[in-house]
């Protein structure tokens, strides 16, 4: 059934975004260590990729690891730098077949050289062909940073007399934030808790955002097209009078 309803979503030109949480409250019920229950989350995002692709979504941003998220325990950014390295190994032959693109934005310097040109081989391999979807996943991100650094970029072209400050836009924002994306559309988090953590937050101006308390590990393709739906359902004003 799933598939059928499927087949008729086409939200070509909307850009998706998913705060991806509850892994290590899934591995704390299934009495399993916090890897295992990031790699069963792993295996979640194979699936939701295929149906945004499906939905012919124009984008799907993927949160994965925040700025904050470096405060975790060594043994935990350890494991998960590890799956970031056997995920790509595993999961790129599968997006080209699938006419992916994947981009990583953020900070990941710190996961190390290895992590590091494995992102780039990726990104590479899958850069050239005519997207389907494009796949961004946040890798040390975060919303903050990103304003920070923009601004700074945004200043110095100021300062080097390349930009009058009365042309500084919205569009200058989105030309120098790391995020590849302008407009989001619609943000799901999963996991229960009600906030933004830090994520996309000079893209979230107008995005309809949905919380769900499924944790990550345990959330469906059928979840993932009914949030789709009742996005494609929403009456979105962006501030005007439409009665
Ligand atoms: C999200 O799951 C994944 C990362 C932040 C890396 P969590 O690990 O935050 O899962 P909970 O919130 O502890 O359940
Ligand atoms: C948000 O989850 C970050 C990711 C999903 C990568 P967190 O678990 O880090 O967020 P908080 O601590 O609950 O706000
Ligand atoms: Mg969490």
């Amino acid at each position: 059934m799933a598939e059928n309803k499927q087949s008729s979503l086409n939200l070509s030109g909307i850009n998706a975004a998913i705060i991806m949480d509850g892994n290590g409250r899934w591995a704390k019920r299934n009495a399993i260590n916090v890897t295992s229950g990031h790699e069963k989350g792993v295996d979640v995002v194979r699936k939701i990729v295929e149906s945004a692709a499906k939905a012919h979504l124009e984008s799907l941003s993927l949160y994965a690891f925040s700025t904050e998220n470096w405060s975790r325990p060594k043994k935990e950014i350890l494991g998960i730098k590890k799956l970031i390295i056997s995920a790509i190994d595993s999961q790129v032959p599968e997006l080209i077949n699938q006419k992916v693109r994947l981009n990583f934005f953020g900070d990941y310097s710190s996961f190390g050289n290895d992590v590091v040109d494995a992102i780039e081989q990726a990104e590479s391999v899958t850069a050239s062909q005519e997207s389907r979807l494009k796949l961004n996943i946040a890798l040390g991100y975060g919303g903050r940073a990103d304003i920070i650094e923009a601004a700074k970029l945004i200043s110095t072209d100021v300062k080097l007399g390349k930009l009058p400050v009365e042309d500084i836009s919205n569009e200058t924002f989105f030309k120098h934030l790391k995020a590849p994306i302008n407009e989001l559309d619609l943000l799901i988090r999963t996991g229960g808790d009600h906030r933004i953590s830090n994520f996309l937050l000079y893209h979230l101006a107008y995005t309809e955002i949905q919380f769900t308390d499924t944790l990550w590990p345990d959330f469906t393709e059928e979840e993932f097209i009914k949030c789709l739906e009742a996005f494609s359902n929403t009456e979105r004003r962006f501030g005007k009078r439409t009665l």
